[in-house]
């Protein structure tokens, strides 16, 4: 896989609760071991032991397609088991807390506990109480730092560098975690990093974390790299923060006329999902050539094993250094799996 040694060097923190904490080589670290996960993902069979005998449970108390099935599948990926929990099926209707459901829950030996919910700061509570790993799936308007890591992935994976690329997020910044967990994330790797969208879904002092704001759209795309659009979150919304869907595709849907006009040829369009076709973006453009849509998605289940074999589980860590089954590499688990892959297929 992706070392040499008996020992893959881990993460030395027992959560992954967002970006803004994150060193740049913490990064670097989850990226480089996703690259590695991307190559086992394209065997023919994606399915490796290094968490064999781990459990994980899934708090997820919003709704999600791509987080929580690539969180699943990047544990099966691994061989960890899973347990799930939601809001509409769980003792939380009968009124237990957040808390009291994952000390249960980990009252049943777990290692990690992926967790996403409206309220910001929830993952920071379930991490001070519990010993398992806890990774922030989407907290509120606050982070997503898999989000982040996966859409860094991509732009790696397209542009094999991050320093001085020019990225433009436009939308709904004050309601986006994702905005939040990019622009931490993509500033510490060196990117330029703009906003644009109404002046109601941008948030006050924004500029502190080292942005430029825009208003109008067609300004702001010029020169960029990557356009990454966000969602309206109507959900998020106490009051209508724009006066009509009409107005708002008017001056901010990112369109292939817009982007003829205006964008550089070889722009790159991202969005984290779920695409609101027809509103912030065209389906035209959502689908078309400069679209890396769902490559991030792709990418989700790579970053997401690697948070899972980086982090401790629930154990401890020698200086911050996973101790690898029996002292086997991972390169040799991987080739020994090939072999016996190779041998399975001689034998029909
Ligand atoms: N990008 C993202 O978080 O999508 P889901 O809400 O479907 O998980």
């Amino acid at each position: 896989m992706c070392a040499d040694s008996s020992e893959i060097k881990g993460l030395k923190r027992k959560d992954l609760l967002g970006i803004l904490e994150l060193r740049r080589e913490e990064i670097e670290l989850i990226l480089d071991t996703a690259i590695s996960f991307k190559e086992i993902l394209e065997r023919p069979i994606r399915v490796v032991p290094y968490l064999r005998g781990k459990t994980v449970a899934f708090l997820f108390f919003e709704p999600s397609t791509r987080t929580l099935n690539s969180f699943n599948l990047a544990a099966r990926r691994l061989s960890c088991d899973s347990v799930s929990v939601s809001a509409s099926s769980s003792s939380i209707l009968k009124g237990e807390t957040l808390l009291d459901t994952a000390k249960n829950l980990e009252a049943m030996k777990l290692n990690f506990v992926v967790v996403r919910h409206s309220s910001p700061g929830a993952s920071h509570i379930l991490a001070k109480n519990l010993t398992s790993s806890v990774i922030n799936a989407g907290d509120g308007s606050h982070e997503h730092p898999t989000q982040a890591l996966l859409d860094l992935l991509t732009i790696k994976e397209h542009f094999a560098k991050f320093e001085g690329l020019k990225v433009l997020i436009v939308g709904d910044i004050e309601h986006s975690r994702v905005a939040r967990s990019d622009i931490w994330g993509m500033k510490k790797l060196g990117m330029d990093v703009s906003v644009c969208g109404p002046p109601t879904l941008i948030p006050r002092d924004i500029e502190k974390m080292g942005v430029r704001v825009y208003y109008n759209l067609k300004e702001a795309i010029e020169g960029k790299d990557i356009i990454y659009v966000l969602r309206i979150q109507k959900e998020r919304q106490a009051i209508g923060l724009f006066p009509s869907t009409r107005e708002y595709i008017k001056l901010y849907s990112i369109t292939e006329e817009v982007l003829e006009k205006y964008a550089k040829r070889d722009v790159v369009i991202m969005h984290p999902g779920p695409v609101n076709r027809g509103i912030e973006i065209a389906p035209s453009v959502a689908d078309g050539t400069r679209s890396l849509i769902l490559p991030q998605v792709t990418n989700g289940v790579a970053i997401r094993m690697a948070c899972f074999y980086l982090l401790p589980g629930g154990e401890g860590r020698e200086e911050g250094r996973v101790k690898r089954e029996e002292g086997r590499g991972m390169r040799d688990e991987g080739r020994e799996r090939r072999e016996e892959g190779g041998e399975r297929r001689d034998e029909r």
